[in-house]
């Protein structure tokens, strides 16, 4: 049986949709042994389902909009500043669609974890999955990985395998990928919470 850990690790969960894998997050975190518990969800847009399902589970929200800084370097540092201010041991990005510049890096970089949809390192960048089935693959996926400054770069926690079907279209191919992504996401972040993780190179484990 595991234990309670003492003290649950708090997670800052950053989105731009439909937040299902947040969704996820939250529900794990609802039994005391998964030894974490969303602290705070951060978005770069309003009006989203990933902001709302914070708000319904009585998180802390906060949305800073890239359109409201005049420079993307400025909009960095505040991110980075309201996220850190909140302590988080971990910081997941679940389906937020921007690139963490050098502040968040700075700020963050080490505890700083992305969630793809595809089997990195194939198929980097903003259409994981519509790259994966124009190509052809007959197995995607999703991948967990600590940012770096590369795009889809950084080393890999966790990665989960999805069959792709002949009669597949984007979008059913992306939901196939989703439900196993919160599957990995929920066991990944889990152990890290509970387990700490150690990153060597390209190599992470867990364990402290
Ligand atoms: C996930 O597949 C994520 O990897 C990708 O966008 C999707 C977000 O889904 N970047 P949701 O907002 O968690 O439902």
């Amino acid at each position: 049986m595991r234990g309670v850990p003492a003290e649950p690790a708090a997670l800052v969960v950053l989105v731009s949709g439909s937040g299902t894998n947040l969704q996820a997050l939250i529900d794990a975190c609802g039994d005391p042994a998964y030894g974490a518990r969303v602290v705070a969800v951060g978005a770069d847009r309003d009006g989203i389902e990933g902001l709302a399902r914070a708000e319904r589970a009585g998180i802390a929200t906060f949305v800073l909009k890239v359109s409201d800084f005049e420079t993307r370097a400025e909009w960095d540092t505040a991110i980075a500043a309201r996220v850190a201010s909140y302590e988080p041991d971990l910081v997941v990005s679940a389906g937020f669609m921007k690139l963490a510049g050098p502040a968040f890096l700075a700020e963050h970089g080490g505890r700083f974890v992305n969630s793809h949809p595809a089997l990195l390192p194939s198929f980097p960048g903003m259409h994981g999955a519509e790259d994966a089935l124009a190509y052809g693959v007959k197995i995607t996926g999703a991948t967990l990985f600590v940012v770096d400054p590369g795009v889809d770069t950084g080393p890999i926690v966790a990665q989960t395998a999805v069959p792709v079907e002949d009669d597949d279209t984007v979008e059913t191919l992306h939901e196939r990928i989703k439900v196993a992504e919160r599957a990995m996401l929920v066991e990944a972040v889990g152990r890290m919470a509970r387990e700490g993780f150690t990153v060597a190179g390209r190599r992470v484990r867990y364990g402290r």
